[in-house]
């Protein structure tokens, strides 16, 4: 089986171990998007604590994509000195900065981007508050898949290792390929081919506007869960396999416990399904409820290449000297001042003890 501290290459890297630090918001940058102290210490710490990869917060491409308060933003040249010098710090640290980048959709917020919230259609969710998003025109998707192509390009100017895109937890990804918020006629909507199209419609943007040795990954809900809803574990084993024809070189899965039996095809879990259904070639990076060694190394046996940490990198340092060494890791709720002492800025413990549904994880000891 293969090694948690194995290297992996993916195209022009070669990641020193299968750990990686999972993209988390902080809600901690300056106000324009540029990368704060508190950003730059917080993401240092991870590159400090050993992973093959760090993977940023979400980070928007665009005003109008702006999805969360303080967000890190790749929407103009503006923004590269600070990235530069981010990305530079963490390659020095020995690990492979990844951005992840997201739009909103109808997740963003219209008192930060100045507009209002477009999605694939116009839909309602049983959420008090909730008000519908506008359906995006065709000339309006085809700027924002340049949008994320230009944003896409800005990470390698800026010396990162890659891009993953956020096409989970719904967002405007997900918002494409559920059938829940997607229902157009046209040629985004539809038939599967058509939901996925955006998603493929990306990728081959920007791979088009990166060098060879860029990586790309792409993150997914292979099944919803909440409010998220519309997607179908066997639909999404396919757009995988179609991003990957298209230039993607990792699958991420997001789940917030990928030991848990897939709900449609509970006699295994999501990941060995996919895993499974998938050609070997693609390497996947699976999430949710790593916590140990023993768990660690059972996501490696149940098909994942990449074992992305969450929760336990927020309350732990050092977790993969840690976890080579077998030794237990703090668990949740942390002690706040514990997690401040690891580079955990007010703003983010903030975020962690307000935001729904985190406030509900109990990450953080009240
Ligand atoms: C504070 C916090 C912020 C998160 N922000 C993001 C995000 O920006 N993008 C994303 O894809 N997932 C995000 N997630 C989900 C994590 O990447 C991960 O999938 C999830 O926490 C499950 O892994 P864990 O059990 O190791 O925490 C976030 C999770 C937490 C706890």
């Amino acid at each position: 089986m293969t090694s948690l501290f194995s290297p992996l290459v993916l195209r022009g890297s070669t990641l020193r171990n299968r750990l990686v630090a999972a993209p988390m918001t902080t809600t901690q940058s300056h106000p324009d998007g540029t990368p704060s102290e508190a950003e730059r210490g917080w993401l240092e710490r991870l590159g400090r604590d050993g992973y093959g990869m760090v993977i940023t917060c979400a980070a928007a491409i665009s005003k109008e994509s702006i999805a969360f308060p303080r967000q890190l933003s790749l929407a103009d040249d503006a923004k590269l000195p600070g990235l530069t010098a981010l990305a530079t710090r963490l390659r020095e640290l020995g690990t492979a900065p990844v951005v992840q980048l997201c739009h909103g959709g109808s997740r963003a917020v219209p008192s930060l981007t100045g507009s209002e919230a477009y999605s694939a259609s116009r839909y309602d969710l049983p959420i008090p508050g909730f008000v519908p998003p506008r359906e995006l025109s065709e000339a309006h998707i085809e700027r924002i898949i340049d949008d994320f192509a230009l944003a896409c390009e800005r990470a390698a100017r800026a010396g990162f290792a890659g891009v993953e895109l956020h096409g989970a937890n719904g967002y405007l990804f997900t918002q494409f390929i559920s059938t829940m918020t997607n229902h157009r006629t046209d040629r985004w909507g539809g038939s599967l081919a058509n939901r996925a199209r955006f998603s493929r419609e990306v990728v081959r943007a920007c791979r088009r506007r990166v060098p060879g040795d860029f990586v790309l990954g792409f993150r997914l809900s292979f099944e919803g869960s909440g409010l998220e809803t519309g997607l179908d574990l066997d639909e999404n084993v396919q757009v995988m396999r179609w991003l990957a024809e298209d230039g993607v070189d990792y699958g991420h899965l997001s789940n917030l416990d990928l030991f848990a039996a897939s709900t449609k095809a509970p006699q295994a879990t999501a990941l060995e399904h996919v895993r499974g259904s998938l050609d070997r070639g693609l390497p996947l990076m699976a999430a949710g409820g790593v916590t140990s060694r023993a768990r660690a190394d059972r996501a490696l046996e149940l098909g994942a290449d990449l074992v992305a940490i969450g929760r336990a990198a927020i309350g732990n340092a050092d977790v993969p000297a840690k976890l080579a060494r077998d030794e237990p890791l703090a668990q949740p709720p942390f002690d706040p001042r514990a997690v401040a002492d690891l580079g955990v800025s007010t703003d983010f413990r903030d975020y962690l003890t307000t935001a729904m549904p985190l406030s509900t994880l109990g990450i953080l000891r009240r």
